[in-house]
């Protein structure tokens, strides 16, 4: 059998690894995940789940990887010395490995088709027709009609935010029932008898009494939000409303085009499927160039260039008009919007970003031999990973917010905000979006080669399998198994039926990424902390900290061995919905 790949360098290893925390979970998934979690209340609990599980188990798996030299299914039959049932955690992360590498190339081809467009500048044509039917509206409109527009905007955004706050008042549950009480009514046509009917029941009547009790004082706050938004535009002169009404009909139109673009790509299954082929292909023949030649070169110098760039992305949204917005967004957070079933997308988040819970640094890991450095490493890691997450908020928003933008708009964030900046930009722009996607392109690559990596060497190592035969037969697996997620929103498919079937907004692609970045991950997570902590032989564990100050061992012995699988197991639980945390945390505000 040929020698085992190890990493050239110890820098080498840091940056394989760090690129497969960075990918398309910082950029792609990340800022829209906040987005839909009411933005800073999630950042905080997700920095907290980096601290508290992400670290603990990053180190864990590291060390799990080094002890034992193997992929995550030998590794624990390695370390037990003999068959164990521990190896069922590798099989859960080959699995889950499968999983996510299916769906996670459909994005990275979406990214890939992005570059194209970029290069052919698809946003100039798009900035000409706004530019026109701004034009056209101006020609059009009174500058009364105009004031009018404006007011009613701001008024609708200022009454928005403080509902929100005064809805919160009312439980949780209580909403709900309100909710559908009102839906049933309406059905029913609206009359006075169908209420007396419905509030016969005596439950429902008490929480339509607490929802409707915060009426009076939603109605107050929407005429103060209009008063507000009109004292605002009350010193504005004519020229200066037609300036700012005519920019925001511009903007609009660009964010219907560019809307509309990334749906004419999402909803072509076929189109998808092709640039998920192309990506599937580059996949495939990094991981076959081996350890030290394919991905560790890769990873050399499209880090470092990935990160200037989203540098410098920021620092053009620090002088665009929604910067505040989006400040006050990602980083104050909002007691109110602390929900705790976000709590569950923000565990997800924290394996997903830093490739966890399912054996990618394992077998990472187990490519180093050096017993040094085991904390340093796992927080330069992790570090770089949050460092380019939160980067990637600083630049997406500041746009989402100056186009008004919903960011709550879901996995299509990053394709319809980004080309706003760089249309806005003009020519310069198209340069910068063809880059900017190359990079994520090359982000999603040095992930998604991690991942097909802890699949594949599975095969290499225990079946005996050569690099090559492994990686081209699993790679052309895993391809046929993206068909589903590349036609998730293809209307004129089968999967498109399955967005009704799971409740609504559930496409066959969420669904899976939902399933293993919630579920499977923080599973394997658990398991894996358990292992480090508490099964595995003691010699071993500490064979791996050598040189590691004691305070900072028994601080890492404690999260992997309570901290992390406590946390995990009641998130866990809350979401299947034995625990309810939202309605405690209410009563606990309140
Ligand atoms: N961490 C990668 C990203 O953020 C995705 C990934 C998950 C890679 C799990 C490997 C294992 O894009």
């Amino acid at each position: 059998m040929a020698a085992r790949g190890q990493w050239g360098s110890k820098t080498g290893f840091i940056l394989a690894a760090a690129g497969s925390a960075v990918g398309l979970g910082n950029i792609w998934r990340f800022p829209y995940t906040t987005g839909e979690n009411g933005g800073g209340a999630f950042v905080i609990i997700y920095l907290i789940c980096v601290a508290l599980i992400g670290l603990p188990i990053m180190m864990s798996e590291i060390m799990i990887g080094r002890a034992a030299q193997k992929q995550p299914v030998s590794a624990f039959h390695t370390l037990q010395g003999g068959r164990s049932g521990w190896s069922g955690v590798g099989w859960l992360g080959v699995f889950a490995g499968f999983i996510i590498l299916s769906y996670y190339v459909v994005i990275a081809g979406w990214a890939m088709d992005y570059t194209l467009k970029s290069v052919v500048n698809f946003s100039a044509p798009i900035t000409q027709e706004a530019r026109v039917e701004s034009l056209t509206y101006r020609a059009e409109t009174s500058v009364d009609d105009m004031r009018e527009m404006l007011i009613a905007r701001k008024a609708d955004r200022l009454g928005r935010e403080t509902t929100r706050t005064i809805r919160w008042k009312v439980r949780p549950s209580s909403m709900e029932a309100y909710n559908e009480f009102m839906t049933a009514l309406t059905e029913a046509g609206g009359g006075a008898e169908a209420r007396q009917r419905l509030l016969s029941d005596e439950t429902l009547r008490r929480q339509v009494a607490e929802a409707e009790a915060i009426n009076p004082e939603i109605e107050t706050a929407i005429a103060q939000a209009r008063t507000d938004a009109e004292a605002e535009y009350a010193g504005h002169d004519d020229v200066t409303i037609q300036t700012e009404a005519v920019d925001v009909i511009r903007r609009g139109v660009i964010n219907d085009k560019v809307t509309n673009a990334f749906l004419s790509v999402a909803q072509d299954g076929w189109m998808s499927i092709f640039w998920t082929a192309i990506f599937m292909v580059l996949t495939i023949t990094i991981v076959a160039g081996g350890i030290s030649g394919g991905i560790e070169k890769a990873c050399f110098f499209l880090m470092p260039a990935l990160f200037v760039l989203l540098i410098l992305l920021v620092i053009y949204g620090m002088f665009q008009r929604g910067f505040g917005e989006a400040m006050s967004f990602v980083l104050k957070p909002d007691l109110h919007e602390m929900r705790p079933s976000s709590v569950l997308a923000a565990m997800g988040q924290s394996f997903f970003s830093l490739s966890l819970g399912m054996g990618a640094m394992i077998t990472y890991g187990s490519y180093q031999q050096s017993k040094k450095g085991l904390a340093g490493q796992s927080i330069t890691i992790a570090g770089l990973d949050t460092a380019v997450a939160l980067l990637a908020c600083f630049m997406i928003f500041p746009i989402v917010f100056s186009f008004d933008q919903e960011p709550s708009a879901g996995p299509g964030l990053i394709f319809m905000s980004m080309p706003l900046a760089f249309a806005e930009i003009g020519p310069a722009g198209m340069l910068l979006g063809a880059i900017f996607f190359g990079l994520l392109v090359f982000a999603a690559l040095t992930s998604s080669i991690s991942l097909l990596e802890v699949v594949a060497s599975y095969f290499i190592d225990e079946q005996g399998w050569s690099r090559k035969k492994a990686v081209w037969t699993l790679g052309i697996i895993i391809f046929l198994f993206s068909m589903p997620s590349a036609f998730a929103l293809d209307p004129g498919f089968a999967m498109g039926g399955w967005i009704g079937s799971y409740g609504g907004s559930f496409d066959f692609l969420t669904t899976v990424d939902y399933l293993a970045s919630n579920w499977m991950l923080p599973v394997g997570g658990f398991f894996i902390a358990i292992y480090a902590g508490w099964v595995m032989p003691k010699r071993m564990r500490e064979a791996e900290v050598e040189g590691l100050a004691p305070i900072f061992y028994t601080g890492w012995l404690i999260l992997a061995r309570f901290v992390a699988p406590a946390v995990v197991i009641l998130v866990l639980l809350q979401s299947i919905g034995i625990l309810n945390a939202d309605e405690v945390l209410h009563d606990l505000l309140n």
